[in-house]
């Protein structure tokens, strides 16, 4: 990926960064690129997901999705919730075509949606993905099990259509043994949210026939950018400007791609900028947005709101095109000379322009097309970006108490263990 940060300096936008800041903060990135390395050589928590380009063993993903996938696939549901499940559809999202199999994720637990999503499926011709890392999380195994009740009350074998992606141990590790699965371990240290290259993102992909060794080279090929410098590092650039725009009061921060293919990434992204940063007060806030479709929303906000954000702009170079027909009206004779393609780049420099021209800083991060290759490297780049912003944050990327907090109150309050977090949302739900 290319990053260019021209619309965040200080000499346009308003908050912006000049580039002495830049240079100096230049420092703090080359010590925290030093601790990022060190991390990686001795395959610390967290930092271990910035291995896997070269961690990750394709043939053992491939080989497992081989033992619940035939041709007449119709179908992979992903039973997983939040790190385990937005890497794999951000994946998906981005690359299946309508010969793919559909690829359906099933993270809340809204009882409506989840029973009308299974009405609308062939149980014969579906394949079953869950993924926890923990094994324990309520929503995953609630939802698998009502899966499971569906295969079998349509009479459908679940077992000879179920593959798991869980821990060594836990609940999840057992059913899979129990039932003999085809099973996949989440690799050690390496955090929900930071696994969309290992196992945990691949499975969906494999059943769908996408190259999973591609997005490990594209992710390699970011990997080998990583220098001590943000001048020498697209995802570093990103990184600490990002940082350094917060710092002077762009708390928000919204992720806005130009490619439908690209929606579920911007998800994926807010997750993982906000779980990671958001501790000890700190954090930019990420909001998913989507062009050109927020441009006729967001816009007007992101452009003459309070000065408080940067815009993430994701343009992809190479897209398929369509001509648009050209019209009997002569005010819209036009569109008839464009594609969409052009209009949607039109939208986008447009867009880019407008913010610039009000002094409200964006910055661009570029892919030449999506394709494994592209989505591994933008995948692996943001991931990098984001542990090194936590580096300069001087938080604990690779934790989540809060989120763990609530998991553990959820699960009390069901009955399903004791736990202190469930005693105090009981003594506050009394309270009212
Ligand atoms: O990034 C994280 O750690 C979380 O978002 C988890 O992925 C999420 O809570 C699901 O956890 P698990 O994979 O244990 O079911």
């Amino acid at each position: 990926m290319n990053v260019d940060i021209g619309n965040a300096l200080a000499s346009v936008a308003s908050p912006g960064v000049s580039r002495e800041a830049l240079e100096s903060l230049d420092d703090q990135v080359a010590a925290a690129h030093e601790r990022i390395e060190a991390g990686m050589d001795a395959g610390e928590h967290g930092y271990e997901a910035l291995n896997l380009p070269e961690r990750t063993e394709t043939d053992e993903i491939r080989l497992a999705a081989d033992r619940v996938t035939g041709p007449e696939t119709s179908a992979i549901v992903t039973v997983g919730i939040g790190g385990s499940a937005l890497g794999a559809a951000t994946i998906t999202d981005a690359l299946n075509g309508e010969e793919d199999p559909e690829a359906i994720y099933l993270d809340n637990v809204d009882p409506e949606w989840l029973t009308s999503e299974l009405a609308r499926l062939d149980l014969e011709t579906t394949v079953v993905n869950v993924v926890s890392r923990s094994g324990t999380t309520a929503e995953t195994l609630a939802n698998f099990l009502v899966v499971r009740e569906a295969f079998e009350s349509a009479g459908v074998d679940w077992t000879e259509r179920t593959i798991v992606t869980t821990g060594e141990s836990g609940p999840l590790r057992d059913l899979a043994d129990r039932h003999d699965l085809p099973s996949l371990t989440v690799p050690d240290g390496v955090p929900g949210r930071f696994s969309a290259l290992s196992a945990v993102g691949m499975v969906a992909a494999a059943v769908c026939g996408h190259d999973l060794d591609a997005l490990l080279e594209g992710a390699a090929a970011e990997a080998e950018t990583l220098t001590g410098s943000l001048f020498e590092c697209p995802a570093y650039a990103y990184g600490a400007t990002a940082y350094a725009l917060d710092a002077r009061g762009a708390g928000i921060n919204a992720m806005m791609p130009y490619a439908e293919a690209l929606e579920t990434y911007a998800e994926w992204f807010a997750q993982l900028w906000a779980e990671s940063l958001g501790k000890d007060d700190l954090g930019q806030t990420p909001v998913r947005a989507l062009g050109a479709t927020d441009q006729h929303s967001q816009l007007q906000l992101y452009r003459a709101g309070p000065r408080d954000k940067l815009v993430t702009f994701v343009s992809v170079e190479e897209t398929a095109d369509c001509e648009i027909p050209s019209t009997e009206v002569d005010d819209l004779a036009y569109l008839g000379d464009a594609t969409l393609g052009e209009l949607l780049d039109a939208e986008f420099e447009a867009t880019e322009a407008s913010l610039a021209a009000a002094g409200r800083p964006s910055v661009r991060v570029e892919i030449e097309r999506v394709d494994e290759f592209e989505l591994g490297g933008l995948l692996y780049g943001m991931e990098a970006a984001c542990v090194l912003a936590g580096e300069l944050y001087g938080v604990n990327t690779f934790e989540q108490p809060a989120v763990e907090w609530a998991k553990k109150a959820t699960r009390g309050l069901l009955g399903g263990g004791e736990f202190e977090e469930a005693e105090a949302v009981a003594e506050k739900t009394e309270l009212r």
